[in-house]
């Protein structure tokens, strides 16, 4: 495992462009697995997770061609996807360990597939996909209570409304992609809003994807035409940048080619709550479904942090950046919460422990609770070593975490970042000037 020591920054200074986004790579990866016609995918993220996920689809039959202004996706199509004689690794990636089987479940001439991942995969919770896609008539094995290695076998499935018992896009979007092989009508319910990428590119694939509300509703295809994806920034990625110049007085940056999806920037919402300075056009909430992902270009700058509660309703539109919310609680005046968090137990790492841990070893006065943490503020964090667990979010907050601590923070195994951001260091490098 590989350490490296971020020493406090006088300040941030410059642009950045936030790197592919991690969620719509996996999804163009599929959905143009899923076309009749070659799809070509335009900034796909070249990072450990999505690199998973473009093996995976060339396990089921994908030929990938590497072209100058982005990668050509050949796909089987929606009904033939191809049975490797191997297991599918996911590696470390829960999306594509969540969305796949939605496909090959619904593969109604047959076949089998095995999908397996890493140790951290292995621990994450299945059952919330095999749950609703055995509704829906897919056979699959787990082993133990809904763990990986799943055993899929193509089934003919039907079509179900699902009341989803938690706001997951990884859930939602599974049943989607059954829900266009299956009979009939496929309806999910969420308790809240979380990301609809997977809506967005359906949409463009020529599905009539309806919403109302917290419900999404897809019919059965024949075939799924996608055109060409184009994929934004980051801005779970970004927000690690973002927070950095919020955090270190004098900083001021501009994040380039940012989704600006408003199911994706709850967390620039909550560093303006606090007191962050963030100007650019990001999506209004609620408004129509639309196939398009909006980009924007945003100029932050440091600002004196003031305590906020994040609830519930809030939480999946942050969900990957919460970990960052507890570090500028650290900074802020009084006391900041996030309620509501259960499921960032069940991240790549139990991100309620690792990160009330982590931050408390570099001096801050943060507790865990049941469903998130609260941090009181104390203007600012001594530093220390931070364990990044084998969770690139967590190696990448040791890295913020150091240039605004007192005496510099250690990230103990920062390669973890490479599973989203391989340009990791050196872009925040760029913005330090180091
Ligand atoms: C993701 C959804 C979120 C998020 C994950 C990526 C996605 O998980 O934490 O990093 O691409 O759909 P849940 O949908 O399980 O909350």
């Amino acid at each position: 495992m590989s350490r490296r020591f971020y020493r406090p920054a006088p300040r941030l200074r410059g642009s950045v462009t936030a790197p592919p986004d991690k969620s719509l790579s996996h999804r163009a990866a599929l959905l143009a697995a899923m076309s009749s016609e070659p799809v070509l995918i335009s900034n796909y993220l070249q990072a450990q997770d999505t690199r998973s996920t473009l093996e995976a689809v060339q396990a089921l039959g994908v030929l990938v061609q590497e072209r100058a202004d982005g990668l050509v996706l050949r796909g089987p199509g929606l009904r033939a996807a191809a049975e490797p004689d191997h297991p599918i690794d996911v590696g470390n990636a829960g999306t594509l360990m969540r969305l796949l089987p939605g496909w090959l479940a619904g593969q109604g001439g047959g076949g089998s597939w095995t999908l397996d991942g890493d140790a951290s995969i292995r621990r994450r919770p299945m059952g919330r996909v095999v749950d609703p896609l055995r509704l829906m008539g897919a056979q699959i094995e787990t082993a133990g209570e809904g763990l990986a290695p799943l055993r899929i076998e193509g089934r003919n499935l039907e079509g179900t409304e699902y009341r989803m018992p938690v706001a997951s896009a990884q859930v939602k979007s599974c049943v989607l992609l059954a829900g266009i092989l299956a009979g009939g009508r496929t309806t999910v319910l969420e308790p809240a809003a979380s990301r609809d990428h997977t809506e967005r590119l359906l949409l463009r694939g020529g599905v009539d994807v309806r919403r109302d509300g917290l419900s999404v509703s897809v019919v059965c295809q024949d075939e799924l035409e996608m055109d060409s994806i184009a994929v934004p920034g980051d801005p779970s990625s970004a927000a690690f940048h973002a927070a950095a110049a919020v955090l270190v007085p004098g900083s001021r940056i501009v994040v380039e080619n940012m989704a600006a999806n408003w199911t994706r920037v709850g967390f620039y919402r909550i560093l303006e709550r606090m007191g962050g300075i963030v100007v650019g056009p990001l999506e209004q909430a609620g408004g129509p479904l639309t196939a398009d992902e909006p980009v924007c270009e945003l100029d932050i700058s440091h600002g004196p942090l003031v305590g906020t509660t994040v609830e519930a309703d809030e939480v999946p539109l942050a969900i990957d950046e919460l970990p960052l919310v507890a570090l500028l609680g650290c900074f802020a005046e009084g006391e900041t919460a996030v309620e509501g968090a259960q499921e960032l137990r069940l991240k790549e790492s139990d991100r309620i422990a690792t990160v009330v841990d982590g931050l408390r070893g570099l001096g801050a006065d943060i507790e865990a609770t049941a469903d998130g943490f609260v941090v009181r503020g104390t203007g600012g964090l001594r530093g220390g070593t931070l364990p990044a667990h084998g969770d690139h979010r967590l190696a990448m907050l040791g890295a913020v975490a150091g240039l605004a601590s007192q005496q510099g923070v250690e990230v103990d195994g920062i390669e973890a970042a490479a599973v989203s951001y391989p340009g990791f260091v050196d872009d925040l490098a760029s913005l330090t000037g180091a």
